[in-house]
């Protein structure tokens, strides 16, 4: 049986990934600070659920995913979930701080702690969601979309470190569009997929040990124009 951890399993994406993952036969450690939340996850299927309710930029993330680990007893798949924003067109810093402590500086604990894990272990898949968003400056959520480009920047790294390694790891970001959770924000959505689509393209993507995926996938398409938008332009959008 493989074993897995979702940093962020008690609502959204990584909830309705951690039911994909059980129903395909994984044995998983969820994680979130809402305890209610895990407890119910886990009257789903209580063998196979393993939980600890602890907020990633309060703990020590490294000690609380090690307990996890043992309790598993072996981890091939780490998907970190959790992230949080705000919309913040008054720039105020506490939303911007917020923001960054959990997509940025717990961010890098949880991934640096997998990757180092998986690195002593030879193998194992790193997973993380960051978001289209990572792709261009926001003038709506200025620290969100700065700390999803850090994460997808980072990714591209530890992938370049796992390439040289020589080891069978994978690293795998996973990019969002609009996603119906309480994370989708703002006016004018569009393409808004629900969590249980999300996740089952994710988990494809898993199984399939992409580098980087778009979810849904017609959002590739943003992507290309996000990207090729000259900045002209976009400065005035
Ligand atoms: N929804 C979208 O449209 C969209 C688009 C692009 C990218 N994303 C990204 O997708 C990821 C998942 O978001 P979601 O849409 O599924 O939203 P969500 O339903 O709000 O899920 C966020 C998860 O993060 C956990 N979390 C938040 N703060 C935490 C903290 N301090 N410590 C530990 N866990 C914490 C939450 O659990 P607790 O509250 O119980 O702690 C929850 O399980 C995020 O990184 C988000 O940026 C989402």
């Amino acid at each position: 049986m493989k074993k897995a951890i979702i940093v962020g399993a008690t609502s959204g994406i990584g909830n309705a990934l951690a039911k994909i993952l059980v129903e395909n036969d994984y044995m998983i450690g969820i994680t979130g600070r809402r305890k209610t939340e895990l407890q119910k996850l886990k009257k789903l299927n209580p063998k196979n659920f393993s939980i600890s309710a602890f907020d990633c930029t309060r703990e020590n993330n490294s000690e609380k995913l090690e307990d996890l680990v043992a309790q598993l007893d072996g981890l091939d798949l780490l998907v970190l979930s959790a992230g949080t924003g705000d919309l913040n067109e008054n720039l105020e810093y506490e939303i911007e701080h917020a923001t960054n402590q959990l997509n940025v500086i717990a961010f890098t604990e949880v991934v640096d702690w997998a990757f180092n894990y998986f690195e002593k272990q030879g193998k194992g898949h790193l997973v993380a969601i960051s978001s289209i968003g990572g792709l261009r400056g926001s003038r709506m959520a200025p620290a969100y979309n700065a700390s999803k480009a850090y994460q997808i920047n980072y990714l591209e790294g530890l992938r370049q470190k796992a390439k040289n390694s020589k080891k069978q790891i994978y690293v795998t970001d996973i990019r969002p569009g609009l996603i119906d959770t309480d994370m989708a924000k703002g006016e004018g959505q569009f393409w808004v997929a629900t969590k249980e689509k999300a996740a089952k393209q994710i988990y494809g993507l898993i199984k399939r040990k992409k580098t980087v995926g778009y979810v849904t996938k017609r959002w590739r398409l943003i992507s290309l124009l996000l990207k090729t938008v000259p900045n002209g332009i976009y400065k005035r959008m």
